[in-house]
């Protein structure tokens, strides 16, 4: 294993890979990277050449090997065969120097093989896993699922909607099931009744957000959505939740405020429409789609729509669409940390993830500094300085000055996506059944007549638009299983032991096409929620899972089932849309925390006259 003189002069690409810090943590027995580097300089009395104990990448594969065989040989066991394989290459490191500048050199030499690096550290890993894998089968008890694979787990198995993957395990496993995907176990919950076992009697055993390093970049590293469970993300969740009720459905005021808004960004839209329609032309409604909900969401926030006017935030969100592909159930970017090493598609979803977090939290966090140095404790204008005055001058001292951004950020992110997704989803099934959109404008048309907007007091009469709404919930299930969530303590459910700590998913699709719940669960008939009178039937509304249940339940149902209402209404009010007959229109769609239809483009008429609305804001 000499090199040679051809390596030696071989031209560095930089560092060479790091260890999974899992790997570390498993056989250091040390949770966190600035542990493992502290011990690399415990064994080396001097500190490796450009690092410090702060430093924020893993420390490289040289320094963790050496590490690894001390700790064995300080133990006085068997070297792991493996270890002491990689050992031959790095105690030629090693020789020439413990660390310092001339092992940093060599660490340079070496990183210029980053191939045989790889091909060794990928193999290493493999024999790892097969090794624990052997070890867990031995010693633990595992939870019936399919047979998990070394290093890679199940992933591979997941296909392209993991969702319906996991519905089919269930068929095979049971409702609660397990499956690994890299280095971690994961239990999947399947079914309305285990699920609500688990989010409702168990709440606050199933109340936590795994510890990915995904979830702690977003929102400046202050996330409520993406925070784990404890006193201080209560206090959190609770400033979040009082301040969006303030300021959409605390008393008739707010209500007809919050209403005025999405009537303002509802007429905007169908503007927007009619022109994209100019000469029987058809177009993508996706981006008129965010941007709206977006607006509405920061005329929450910051008092002002920003959307139509600042080009700049059309663009942010024309790339925040993509941060679901990241956090959803099944993303491999946090549970096979060894996939950032080399470039391959996982890696550049997480790099764009990284950016757009940063982009996106810069935006808001410029907007919450201009209320900061405004504000004015005896005038509220907007969300923002209400959590600003709760947070910075409030009672409460459990949270610091910067989760105002975090708050603000983590609303604006959780309100546009997911209301624009649905939006999508009504207006491609509205053109794929135009009867459905007829029997829909007759009810708009008899309930509100032709001279004015529809309101919030005509929901009650319109139950067929209200049925309409949940089946598209139902049926598409766009929010397909909900943000991962992890046991804050060790639970027992449906008679099996799940660990602290465990990665749980909770499957929201298989609770909406439950064929013993629902009547061909495949049909799209929203007729399945109205009674024989034509009234919505709210014992089958409320079976539909779509905003999560229990301590992490949506706060923004309310919200979004108001805008939901009036968009629909609105747009069924003032235009009809129609497919563009040269594409075949598809349910397909991508995967990720929502499912997104396929690119499809639509034409609108207006109905008659175009009835003005003067903005509020
Ligand atoms: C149709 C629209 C929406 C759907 C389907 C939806 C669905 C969800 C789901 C499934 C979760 C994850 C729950 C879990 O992990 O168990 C969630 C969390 C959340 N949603 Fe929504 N949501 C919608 C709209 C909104 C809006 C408009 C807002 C705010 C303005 C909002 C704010 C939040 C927040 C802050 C959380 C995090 C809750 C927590 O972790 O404690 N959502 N939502």
């Amino acid at each position: 294993m000499r090199r040679t003189e051809t390596n030696r002069v071989r031209i560095s690409y930089g560092e060479p890979p790091p260890v999974p810090v899992w790997f570390c943590a498993k056989y250091l027995k040390v949770s966190k990277r600035t542990q493992i580097w502290k011990l690399v300089f415990k064994i080396s009395h001097r500190s490796p050449r450009g690092a410090s104990p702060n430093c924020s990448v893993s420390p490289p594969l040289s320094l963790c090997c050496e590490l690894l065989v001390r700790k064995e040989r300080e133990k006085g066991e068997r070297f792991h065969p493996l270890i002491g394989t990689l050992q031959q290459n790095q105690e030629m490191a090693l020789s020439e120097s413990e660390f310092g500048m001339k092992g940093s050199s060599i660490i340079r030499e070496w990183s210029g093989q980053v191939q045989p690096a790889l091909i060794i550290s990928f193999i290493f890993l493999f024999c790892l896993e097969a090794c624990l894998w052997i070890r867990n089968l031995a010693l633990k008890k595992r939870l019936p699922g399919p047979f998990a694979w070394p290093l890679v787990g199940n992933a591979m198995q997941l296909g392209q909607m993991p969702h319906i993957t996991f519905s089919r395990l269930a068929k095979k496993y049971g409702n609660v099931y397990q499956i690994r995907l890299g280095s971690n176990d994961i239990v999947v919950l399947n079914g309305h009744t285990a699920i609500r076992q688990a989010l409702i009697q168990h709440s606050t055993e199933f109340a936590g957000r795994p510890n990915f390093i995904s979830f702690q970049i977003i929102s400046g590293g202050k996330s409520m959505t993406f925070g784990s469970y404890s006193e201080q993300w209560k206090a959190h969740r609770r400033v979040a939740q009082s301040t969006l009720r303030a300021f959409s459905s605390a008393n008739s005021q707010t209500k007809k405020a919050f209403e005025q808004h999405i009537v303002a960004e509802a007429m905007d839209m169908v503007q927007n429409f009619l022109r994209l329609s100019a000469d029987r032309c058809y177009f993508n409604p996706s981006h008129e789609f965010t941007v709206a909900a977006a607006n509405v969401i920061c005329a929450l926030c910051f008092g002002k729509r920003y959307g139509h006017d600042d080009p700049e935030f059309r663009a942010l969100l024309g790339r925040v669409d993509k941060f679901g592909e990241t956090v959803g159930a099944g993303s491999l970017v946090d549970v096979m940390p060894w996939l950032q090493s080399f470039p391959n598609p996982v890696r550049s979803v997480y790099q764009n993830f990284k950016t757009i977090n940063k982009e996106f939290f810069a935006y808001v966090k410029d907007k919450v500094v201009q209320h900061r140095d405004t504000f004015d404790p005896d005038v509220t204008r907007d969300m923002s300085d209400a959590i600003i005055s709760v947070i910075e001058h409030g009672k409460n001292n459990m949270l610091s000055k910067d989760f105002v951004e975090g708050t603000v950020t983590d609303l604006i992110g959780a309100g546009q996506d997911t209301v624009s997704t649905i939006m999508q989803w009504m207006l491609l099934l509205l053109v794929k059944y135009p009867a459905m959109q007829t029997k829909l404008q007759e009810q708009i048309d008899k309930v509100v007549g032709r001279d004015r907007l529809p309101s919030m007091e005509d929901k009650i009469n319109m139950a067929y638009l209200d049925a309409f709404i949940y089946e598209t919930m139902r049926y598409t299930s766009f929010v397909p299983v909900t943000i991962p969530h992890s046991t804050t303590t060790d639970v027992t459910i449906e008679g099996f032991h799940i660990p602290k700590d465990t990665v749980v998913f909770i499957n929201q699709w298989s609770v909406n096409h439950d064929p013993q719940k629902w009547q061909d669960p495949h049909i799209f008939n929203p007729s399945r929620f109205l009674d024989e009178n034509g009234a919505l039937n709210k014992d089958l509304t409320s079976s539909v899972m779509i905003f999560s249940t229990g301590k992490r339940r949506c706060i923004g149902d309310q919200i979004a089932k108001t805008e939901i209402f009036l968009f629909l209404a609105i747009l069924l009010h003032q235009c009809t849309f129609k497919s563009n007959p040269s594409q075949t229109l598809t349910m397909d769609c991508s995967y990720g925390l929502v499912l997104k239809p396929v690119k499809f483009s639509v034409t609108a008429k207006l109905r008659g006259r175009l009835l003005g609305f003067v903005s509020p804001a």
